[in-house]
């Protein structure tokens, strides 16, 4: 299993361009079951969560191309994708394929809207709590679905096809909003979702589905009303750039000091959080070409942060704001709303000298220490990458184990950073 090796102390200068969004992605690859027809994916990243889900869609009778290599890339990152579901040979997602990867469940929502039944196991992913699917349910059930869950699996049927509804998610949720948001697609009558994410993916995809013929308007607001239209056709679509990419390579550059131009952000998908780093004393110009970060200051301030939905701090950024604050001055709060269990990088960042105290769900950074390279565990996606921020400013090297998690959504990570002077390298151990 591969190790990542990270020697610690360098600057980093340059420019790091930011891949399509993870989170966007693999809702899109799924609504391509929505319809028999093409749907196009331009600048899909190379990630192993997306190769999952191409297992788990071609196993549905999903046919798909990669387009060659073009004029102007240097074909390692933003693939062209082509999916077609001319015809859904399988309306099982079986427990092999979605054990591996949470998001893959959500094939619930387009298989039952197209084909009226579906057979999905119970998801996986990374263990950062419970991620029960009682949302994803009962929108669904809302809509005319009867679900029985039976042996792990989710039973689905709508002899009938599903059916409009006004359905109002108790708590936010990204994923049952891209499911509820899908399934209401090819619904007879409209749906109306109040409690909607608002996160950039949702419209993303909404975008995504109106190209395809969908009639959805609200998406980015807590009310999306969606008018079930007979069939949607093919679409060529660009996936949005990953804000939590950009939002980590940002803290990497806040963490060890230098100046990178993040190629292709945006700041408007991750306002909160650049906020949060101008707060702590660095500095952020938005260009038309993407975002510039870079510190020249000896301090860091500390910025207290609580996770929210979107607009709001993302959780999936918690981990490495939690590397970076361990080198400002004084304590620091961070509270973690959304996922119960998503505090698992404390004790490896505690390995490698960083002093925090957990407290329910606020942990509390103190400062200021100097962290020192040791041997550490990644345990999921996000905090995998907390620990290679660390590393980046610990004395001497930090080997990061189960890196399988980084690759699961971070497209070229070693590249990028050693282009821009870090000392990063992957080991076959
Ligand atoms: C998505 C993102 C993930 C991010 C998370 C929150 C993808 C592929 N993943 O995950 O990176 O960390 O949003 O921004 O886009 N919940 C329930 N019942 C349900 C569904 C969810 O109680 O049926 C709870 C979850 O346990 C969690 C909260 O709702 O406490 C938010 O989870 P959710 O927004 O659904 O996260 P995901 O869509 O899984």
């Amino acid at each position: 299993m591969d190790s990542i090796l990270v020697t610690g102390g360098n600057r980093l200068e340059g420019v790091i361009p930011i891949s399509g969004a993870k989170n966007a992605t693999l809702p899109l690859m799924i609504a391509s079951l929505l319809t028999d027809e093409e749907l196009v994916l331009e600048n899909v990243p190379h990630l192993a969560d997306v190769e999952s889900l191409i297992r788990i869609l071609t196993n549905h009778g999903v046919d798909y191309h990669v387009h060659g290599k073009r004029r102007g890339n240097n074909g390692k990152s933003g693939r062209t994708i082509a999916f077609r579901a001319k015809e859904i040979v399988d309306t099982t997602a079986p427990y092999e394929l979605v054990s591996r990867m949470r998001a893959s469940f959500w094939v619930i929502g387009p298989l039952l809207a197209r084909m009226h039944h579906a057979k999905v196991s119970l998801p996986g992913g990374c263990a950062i709590g419970t991620r029960p699917v009682d949302l994803f349910i009962s929108s669904l059930e809302a809509m005319g679905a009867k679900i029985k869950v039976e042996g792990g699996y989710a039973v689905a049927d709508a002899p009938d096809g599903l059916h409009g509804a006004h359905f109002k998610f108790p708590k936010v949720s990204v994923g049952a909003t891209h499911v509820a948001m899908m399934a209401a697609t090819l619904a007879h009558g409209t749906t109306v979702l109040e409690n909607a994410a608002r996160e950039p993916e949702v419209v993303d995809l909404a975008n995504c589905l109106i190209a395809m013929g969908a009639k959805i308007t609200g998406a980015g607001t807590s009310t999306i009303n969606i008018t079930g239209v007979e069939r949607l056709h093919g679409a060529t679509h660009r996936v949005l750039p990953d804000r939590i990419e950009t939002g980590t390579y940002a803290m990497a550059v806040a963490m060890t000091g230098g100046d990178v131009l993040l190629k292709g952000a945006e700041a408007p998908l991750l306002q909160n959080a650049l906020d949060a780093l101008s707060e702590a004393g660095v500095e952020i110009e938005e260009r038309n070409d993407g975002i510039r970060v870079s510190r020249n200051s000896e301090t860091l301030k500390s910025v207290d942060v609580t996770t929210e939905p979107f607009p709001g701090f993302p959780t999936d950024l918690q981990a490495q704001f939690m590397a970076l604050m361990t080198q400002a001055e004084g304590d620091t709060h961070i509270t973690e709303t959304i996922f119960e269990n998503r505090f698992m990088h404390v004790q490896e960042l505690a390995r490698l000298g960083a002093d925090i105290s957990l407290e329910g769900q606020t942990a509390t950074v103190h400062g200021g220490r100097p962290l020192k390279g040791a041997t550490v565990m990644a345990t999921d996606l996000r905090a995998s990458v907390s620990l290679v921020i660390a590393g980046l400013v610990a004395d001497g090297e930090t080997r990061i184990n189960r890196v399988y998690h980084l690759d699961r959504g971070f497209e070229n990570l070693e590249q990028k950073l050693s282009a821009c002077g870090a000392k990063v390298e992957r080991v076959s151990n």
